[in-house]
């Protein structure tokens, strides 16, 4: 088992290098299998969650070339199979695109439901299945996989309407629906950068998507998509993690290869709780000198404060000045890493999607767990700020997502590293993410 050990207290002084954007990248992989050709993917971070989907495409027959550390060629034009190994599928949650993207490029699908992180609540797919269904599919359940499949082999277009504001579903939706038979419409999309990259990524490699990023996507079907080259946006989330770090620690870093646009939602709340934030083309320069400052939070889609950035908010929120009120807009439950900042002094007190924060002067290092991905981040944040020494385990939640984020952290002065231990819990595997 491995496990971060962290001496906190030392403010971040330096630069970091953004890589891909992970909820693109496990989106655009599974989708270069509606492409019958070659895709070259480039920016694609280093994460645990990239390596399984890119395992899982190999399986199903795709020829995997790496050309670096992130850069690869994917070439789907000899698909053995539309069903995804039980094994591999269900230990990402991104796996379900699975079912869009053969469903779209084959007409049928038969793919392990997926599994993710674990944040208490439960996570639903209903409206991925709508979609299908609009599309002419039949869909069940069945011992532990999914069936999908077209009627007469081939998807008809639909105009849908999510119920819910569904990042997931949209982007489903938009591959099944990519080389369907006429014309879809999906309103009450979701809007989130990696919508726009999909829908980019798909474009270039011949589709007629219009309007994402806005909450109606119009998707005129084509016969066929062919090969091409396509480099994946900068991750927002792991941007705005290093921001909140900084915040949390104080210091000065320049935050390297980003979209600032994307970054606004996140910008504008670390400003109002006094932070620096100085935009540049294509990097941030972020700086926390004085007192952190109280500020409320509600997560939404986007344009709105990510969810995803809700555990790293709340921990910087916790050494501010002053109550802070942070509102979960979008899942029912994602506080169970609360516990464990309690653990290191915080005073923070959580009553359904409602965290009240009270700021305290600091926070003391405590052995901790990763939860999920982004509680693991915000532990990560929380033990860099604390005095003393933290112990983090979970760690494999965190490098699901997060490229050599102890190099990452290294490198902007942090004293953190990452040791080796015999797992002596077994029962860690009860949180599969
Ligand atoms: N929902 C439904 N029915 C559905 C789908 C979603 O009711 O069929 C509900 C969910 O329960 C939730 C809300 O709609 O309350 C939003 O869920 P969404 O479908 O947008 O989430 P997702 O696609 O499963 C992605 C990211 C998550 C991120 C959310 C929201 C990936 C692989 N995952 O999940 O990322 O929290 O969008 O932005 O892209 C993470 O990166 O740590 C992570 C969990």
């Amino acid at each position: 088992m491995t496990k971060y050990i962290v001496q906190g207290g030392k403010p971040l002084f330096g630069e970091v290098e953004i890589s891909g954007a992970k909820n693109a990248a496990v989106a655009i992989i599974p989708a270069a299998l509606l492409v019958d050709g070659v895709c070259r993917i480039e920016n694609i971070p280093q994460i645990s969650d990239v390596t399984m989907s890119l395992k899982i495409l190999e399986q199903l027959g795709a020829g995997i070339r790496t050309i670096n550390r992130h850069t690869v060629e994917i070439d789907c034009s000899h698909i053995r199979s539309t069903r995804t190994s039980y094994e591999l599928a269900r230990k990402i949650r991104a796996s379900y695109y699975l079912i869009g993207a053969l469903l779209g490029r084959f007409g049928q699908a038969e793919v392990a439901m997926p599994g993710g992180c674990n944040f208490g609540g439960v996570r639903p797919i209903d409206q991925h299945v709508k979609g299908f269904t609009a599309l002419g599919a039949k869909v069940l359940v069945e011992s532990g996989f999914i069936h999908a499949s077209a009627e007469n082999g081939r998807l008809k277009g639909a105009s849908i309407y999510l119920d819910v504001v569904s990042v997931g579903a949209t982007m489903n939706i938009m591959m099944a629906a990519v080389m369907a038979e006429g014309n879809t419409v999906i309103e009450n999309a979701a809007k989130e950068p990696h919508i726009v990259d999909l829908a980019n990524f798909l474009n270039s490699m011949g589709a007629n998507i219009r309007g994402a990023g806005t909450d109606t996507i119009k998707i005129r079907g084509v016969e066929r998509l062919r090969g091409g080259s396509y480099a994946i946006i900068p991750d927002q989330i792991e941007a705005g993690t290093y921001m909140a770090a900084v915040a949390a620690t104080g210091g000065q870093i320049l935050v390297k290869n980003i979209i600032p646009k994307h970054m606004d939602c996140i910008t504008a709340k670390l400003q109002e709780c006094g932070v620096e934030v100085e935009e540049h083309e294509d990097t941030l320069l972020v700086r926390r000198t004085g007192k952190l400052q109280k500020a409320n939070v509600k997560t939404m889609p986007y344009p709105g404060f990510p969810t995803d950035m809700q555990p790293q908010i709340t921990t910087v929120l916790s050494l501010a000045e002053g109550t802070s009120l942070v509102t979960e807009g979008v899942w029912s439950n994602r506080y169970r890493y609360v516990d464990e900042l309690r653990r290191m002094g915080a005073s923070i007190q959580v009553d359904e999607k409602t965290a009240v924060v009270e700021g305290v002067e600091r926070l003391t290092g405590a052995p901790i767990q990763a939860y999920d991905l982004r509680a693991g981040a915000a532990m990560v944040i929380a033990a860099l700020a604390a005095h003393g020494q933290s112990e983090i385990s979970g760690v494999k939640y965190i490098e699901r997502g997060y490229e050599n984020i102890v190099a990452k952290l290294q490198a902007l002065g942090a004293d953190i590293r990452s040791v080796e231990e015999p797992d002596e819990t077994a029962a860690m595997e009860a949180h599969i993410g």
